[in-house]
């Protein structure tokens, strides 16, 4: 049973531009930021794993902007693996895109699967929806699969923890959507729908997963609003990977 109707693949493009207003800065920020340290670390492997894929909009922004990278997309919706599969047709023929119907939950089960030494993982709008007690399992999945240069860059909605400052990032969040043609009983629905993107985590608790999960160095290296690009790292920037020495 897939949990999205078979048209979200066509729906997603526009509706996610309408409620992220920010949408193409926050993609542009992860695709910059994963080519960046794929391309940059003592290591030859240019694989990134991509967590769900949504329209594949990610995915294509990241094999356009690195014509040696090669993505590999976990992604739940049998729907979402078909759309993206005849979207990305030629990737998928030249064998740079590679699709798993999986759940992203079962991650630690995919090492062997995915059997590569993968330099970057990107997470974009998709923790909040994973239940807060198995965040810090997936993050500790994402760091066994990683390889010891390896980072994941992550995008999603994120807190401060002080009420006062996170009605102000929520309030501003809901103007920019009305002023981005998103009609008032769409907020209201979303929040009913998708309650977890207006009471995201809050920053210094997701810092403290990484760490428990493994990670060495977290940074916040983009905001707007409620929503965040991080980067963390298993090691720094001189570590190097086995497979390539
Ligand atoms: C909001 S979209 C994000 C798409 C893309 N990463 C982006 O930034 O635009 C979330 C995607 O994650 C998928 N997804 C949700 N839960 C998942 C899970 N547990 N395992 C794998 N994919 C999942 C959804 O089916 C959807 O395609």
């Amino acid at each position: 049973m897939d949990h999205l109707a078979p048209e979200y693949p066509l729906i997603y493009p526009a509706r996610i531009r309408k409620i992220v207003p920010w949408y193409e800065e926050l993609i542009d920020t992860v695709v910059k930021t994963t080519i960046y340290i794929s391309e940059s670390r003592h290591c030859n492997c240019r694989t990134v794993l991509e967590m769900g894929l949504g329209d594949g909009h990610l995915a294509e922004c990241l094999l356009s902007a690195s014509p040696d990278t090669t993505v590999l997309g976990l992604e739940i919706s049998q729907h979402v693996c078909k759309a993206v599969s005849a979207r990305l047709d030629d990737y998928c023929r030249q064998k740079r895109l590679k699709i798993f119907n999986n759940d992203i939950r079962e991650i630690g089960s995919l090492k062997s699967q995915i059997g590569c030494c993968c330099k970057v993982i990107t997470c974009s709008l998709l923790l909040h929806d994973i239940h807060p007690d198995k965040r810090l399992e997936f993050l500790k999945g994402c760091y066994n699969i990683l390889a010891p240069t390896g980072s994941i860059v992550l995008a999603d909605p994120m807190l401060t923890g002080s009420e006062f400052m996170d009605q102000i990032l929520v309030d501003d969040w809901v103007k920019c959507m009305r002023e981005n043609g998103v009609p008032a009983a769409d907020i209201e629905k979303l929040k009913i729908d998708d309650p977890h993107m207006f009471k995201a985590i809050n920053e210094e608790d997701l810092v403290g997963l990484f760490y428990k999960a493994g990670f060495k160095i977290v940074r916040v290296i983009w905001r707007h609003c409620n929503f965040v690009v991080v980067i963390a790292s298993k090691a720094d920037q001189n570590a190097r990977c086995s497979h390539h020495e």
